[in-house]
């Protein structure tokens, strides 16, 4: 059996940047504030690009580093909790501006741990022989669904947009995915949620749902930090485990980029450097399904792993959902 390999990987962030100071211009907050309770530094915001135009741009990107033609690609897997429209998702929308063939497509919603659901996914297709060329994308353009004002701090200056892509393939040799693990916790729902639209309410689309403001998103940041700090762990151990690996044996663990002080307290639990745990949550802020593979591109470009290095994925978010990857780069 073929294990998948991952054969292209790019990333896009729209230009617009928002620093610190422009949050402190529009609500009651400060750049210390922001610095030491999640690490962020800036984020980037979409003016007038959608999730599916940022998803196209890292896929290209992807794509021409894997050395694939668009119209080989066999199976398209979009991770988003932020499509364009309610439906259909993005996945068939970058399958026609793409010029792809009429391939399956399909957009998965795991929240943050939506990048490595989609992974084990395409997995799945590849070491069955049943696809050959999967593009994964993650892609968010959230801010267009938050508030920025004082009421909403907490969440406003933690999101970011932006898109990763990879294109997966059936490895020639031993490297590639070693393990995916997923796992959830539904009792958590509404700790971080967007309740509205949804099958919830009627009517579908209301004035109290918007003066309630059901169609903002709402996080308990202490209960999914606290979370967070056992999951992160608990699910790269649980990868180490599978795998008969120590944490010696791990170039570079990839987090989703939640917030560096959860970044910090995994470090802690783990009892491994924080320099093992790659971070970029200071330029984008946390970018959702994005933020994985975001982290992955620009730590390969940084030389941070290289090939037969041995990497760990890691992501915790909404769903609760989390999840871990091993690959072997
Ligand atoms: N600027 C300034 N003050 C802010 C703020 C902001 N952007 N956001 C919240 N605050 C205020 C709160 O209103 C509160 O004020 P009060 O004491 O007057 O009520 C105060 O800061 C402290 O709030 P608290 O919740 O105790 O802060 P905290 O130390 O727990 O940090 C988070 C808040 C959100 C940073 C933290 O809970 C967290 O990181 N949670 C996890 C978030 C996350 O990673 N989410 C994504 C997961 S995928």
């Amino acid at each position: 059996m073929k294990i998948t390999k991952i054969t292209g990987i790019g990333h896009y962030v729209p230009e617009n940047v928002v620093t610190n100071a422009d949050m402190e211009k529009i609500m009651d907050t400060s750049d210390e504030w922001i610095t030491t309770r999640t690490g962020i530094k800036e984020r980037r915001h979409v003016v007038d690009e959608t999730t599916s135009d940022l998803g196209v741009k890292a896929a290209e990107k992807a794509l021409i580093m894997a050395r694939i033609d668009p119209k080989d690609i066999d199976l398209i897997i979009f991770s988003t909790i932020s499509s364009d429209h309610y439906f259909p998702g993005c996945a068939t929308q970058i399958q026609d501006r793409m010029g792809m063939k009429n391939i399956g497509a399909f957009d998965l919603k795991a929240a943050c741990s939506g990048f490595i659901y989609g992974l084990s996914v395409a997995d799945q297709f590849i070491k069955s022989g049943v696809h050959e060329r999967i593009l994964l994308v993650g892609a968010e353009a959230q801010s267009v669904a938050i508030k920025f004002d004082s009421e909403h701090r907490d969440l406003a200056v933690l999101f970011g947009d932006g898109a990763g892509a990879v294109v997966l393939q059936p490895s020639d040799d031993d490297t590639g995915v070693l393990s995916t693990h997923l796992h959830s916790d539904g009792s958590h729902v509404e700790d971080l949620w967007m309740p509205a639209p949804g099958s919830s309410f009627r009517p579908f689309i209301s004035k109290e749902i918007i003066d309630d403001e059901m169609h903002i998103p709402y996080m308990n940041g202490r209960e999914v930090f606290k979370n967070a700090s056992i999951r992160f762990p608990e699910v790269i151990q649980e990868a180490l485990k599978h795998n008969n690996l120590a944490l010696e044996d791990i170039k570079l663990i990839i987090p989703h980029q939640a917030n560096l002080r959860i970044s910090q307290m995994v470090a802690k639990r783990l009892g491994v450097a924080l320099e093992k745990i790659y971070s970029n949550i200071h330029r984008y802020g946390n970018t959702t399904a994005a933020s994985i593979p975001i982290a992955m591109s620009e730590a390969l470009d940084e030389g941070k792993f290289s090939q037969g290095d041995t990497i760990i994925l890691a992501a915790f978010g909404s769903g609760f959902t989390w999840a871990s990857a091993a690959i072997k780069w």
